[in-house]
């Protein structure tokens, strides 16, 4: 595995909060990075990113073989691209179910494996890192279709880490807790009191901030990292830990 300027990374969701720091965090490292995002619609300076859709396999092909042509082909990839839709399963809509197994699991698949046929092609020794959540292992009532497509990605990760660890892939997540991004931050905006809450539930009474997240994604990604894979790096300040009978104790 080579050092950080000779690496070429792709990055799926990159005009998200955590998405948009990994790619600055790998820029800023050294790599080469192309980071890719749904189409822009209706904002007043739209962004030069590659639009791409990671429900649609050909979508993803087409972002691929314009970074082959413009830098080479993928070192890394990053699987960063989620959604969410609230509700209590027994009221969820089939189509928000759907929407988010779509995105979450299936195009994390798609990323995934057109990524590993180019590393493949290439015969390069690569990583792949998806951005998972502690949702996975601790269910959310008011996001449950969130969590079992972050639990269906962890089985993803560890399969596809399995089918390449003699290729020398490595595959890993990492499964932030809750950060000061996308939905959350939005909603810690509207309600102050929402985020005091939150900090006094995580044992280190500390939200994570999405560039803490560029660093465990940058790690598992590294030359550094020669043997880890499969693995999952929670990164969530005691927060999985913590329960009704054992409650965090930071008063911050
Ligand atoms: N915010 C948190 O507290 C938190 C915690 C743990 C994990 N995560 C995970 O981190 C990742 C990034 O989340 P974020 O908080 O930065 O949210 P975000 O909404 O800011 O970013 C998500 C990005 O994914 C993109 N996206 C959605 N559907 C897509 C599709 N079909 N094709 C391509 N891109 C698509 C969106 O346009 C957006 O830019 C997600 O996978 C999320 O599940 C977030």
């Amino acid at each position: 595995m080579r050092p950080w300027d000779d690496q070429i990374a792709v990055v799926t969701g990159a005009r998200g909060s955590i998405g948009s720091a990994i790619v600055e965090h790998l820029r800023s490292l050294g790599a080469r990075v192309s980071g890719s995002d749904l189409p822009q619609s209706g904002a007043a300076a739209p962004d030069t990113l590659p639009a791409v859709d990671v429900t649609v396999p050909a979508s993803i092909e087409a972002w691929l073989e314009d970074v082959e042509h413009a830098i080479g082909n993928p070192t890394v990839g990053v699987i960063c691209a989620g959604i969410t839709r609230p509700g209590r399963l027994v009221d969820l809509s089939d189509a928000d179910w759907t929407d988010v197994l779509d995105v979450n699991l299936t195009g994390a698949f798609y990323a995934a494996r057109a990524i590993i046929r180019r590393m493949l092609a290439s015969n390069t020794a690569g990583r792949i890192v998806f951005v998972g959540s502690w949702a996975a292992h601790a269910p959310h009532p008011h996001i449950g279709a969130y969590s079992a497509s972050k639990a269906g990605l962890r089985a993803l990760c560890q399969t596809l880490a399995l089918d390449h660890a003699a290729e020398g892939i490595l595959v890993n997540e990492v499964a932030p807790g809750i950060v000061d991004a996308g939905l959350s931050r939005e909603l810690f905006r509207r309600d102050p009191d929402l985020e005091k809450r939150t900090r006094a539930a995580i044992p280190s009474g500390r939200i994570i901030h999405p560039d803490d997240v560029a660093r465990d994604v940058a790690f598992l990604a590294s030359a550094e990292n020669r043997h880890t894979t499969g693995t999952v790096l929670v990164s969530d300040g005691g927060l999985s830990l913590a329960s009704a009978m054992n409650p965090a104790t930071a008063t911050r």
